[in-house]
């Protein structure tokens, strides 16, 4: 029971990661405002768990974020936990064909979304005794390869966000940090790839099969891991770290596959088997 007592916000509640940390904070105590722009899935988590109250938010617009945090605060007295978490794949182009209106709404979704939430949180976190905020970011933001490139550029700058935001409110006692999970085998990847009702089923089962084979720790990635690391950031273990950032992605980001798969091709052995040389 890390957090009875704390009034904690989460956003993109209604689904994967947000749902599980949502789900956890309140079975640990806290009252959660679960938010998320899909008010039925909101709705739906409150009746799992006790003192979760469903809230309708599209952190793309500003004023829904201001009235959340508003809300939360207005019913609880303040705040002591916001993740900001909500988020989709954005824009999939490349750079090179990219629209600005496709770029903006990324960010938005994205980046602005989590500045936002820092700004609209923090007057009610003053003088809680040590408020925590976390920010999901990616592996994405390490570099390319794992996203799209507006994506990829949104989540480091989520990154960069923390750091300063926790620069800025170091002085009022309010931590602020990021989590950067690696392949969680969420609702994120059909909803980008736009699957049909009736083949949802099957591309899940596909995810789930791929993400188990995708990172050296061999299961795949679930919520639960990242809702415990999010858990960990905004309790008192967590209470010397600031500024920083959580990589929770069973290994993803080690280096090349071949570094820990015994079966991936080495270059060497590909070029000597294609010229047909000796080591
Ligand atoms: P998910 O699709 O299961 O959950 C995302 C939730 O955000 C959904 O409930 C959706 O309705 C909500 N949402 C989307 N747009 C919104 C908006 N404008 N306003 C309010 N809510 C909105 O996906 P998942 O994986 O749980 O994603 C959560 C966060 O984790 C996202 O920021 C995502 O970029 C990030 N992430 C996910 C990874 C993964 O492998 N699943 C890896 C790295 C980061």
């Amino acid at each position: 029971m890390r957090f009875t007592g704390k009034c904690a916000v989460v956003t993109g509640a209604a689904s994967g990661i947000g749902r599980a940390t949502a789900l956890l904070l309140a079975r640990e105590g806290a009252t959660v405002f679960a938010a998320d722009l899909n008010l039925a899935g909101v709705e739906a988590v409150a009746r799992e768990g006790e003192n979760i109250v469903p809230v309708a938010c599209d952190v793309c617009d500003v004023a829904q974020i201001k009235a959340l945090m508003d809300h939360a605060a207005g019913t609880c007295g303040g705040i002591d936990i916001v993740f900001n978490n909500a988020g989709a794949v954005g824009d999939k182009a490349p750079i090179e064909e990219i629209e600005a209106d496709g770029w903006d709404l990324t960010m938005n979704l994205l980046l602005r979304s989590v500045a936002m939430g820092i700004r609209y949180a923090v007057p009610h976190m003053l003088h809680r005794g040590g408020a925590s905020i976390v920010n999901t970011a990616s592996v994405a933001a390490c570099g390319p390869g794992y996203s799209p490139t507006a994506y990829a550029v949104a989540k480091a700058g989520v990154l960069h966000l923390s750091k300063c935001a926790a620069a800025d409110l170091a002085r009022h006692g309010i931590r602020v940090n990021a989590i950067q999970p690696g392949f969680i085998n969420t609702n994120i990847f059909t909803s980008a790839m736009e699957v049909p009702d009736d083949k949802v089923e099957i591309a899940k089962a596909v995810i789930a099969q791929v993400s188990s084979n995708a990172q050296p720790v061999a299961r795949g990635g679930q919520p639960d891991d990242i809702a415990n690391a999010v858990a960990f950031l905004c309790s008192e273990a967590g209470s010397f770290m600031t500024g920083t950032s959580l990589i929770v992605d069973g290994g993803i980001t080690i280096g090349p596959r071949h570094s820990w798969d015994a079966e991936a091709p080495r270059m060497f052995e590909s070029l000597q088997a294609f010229t047909g040389t000796e080591a």
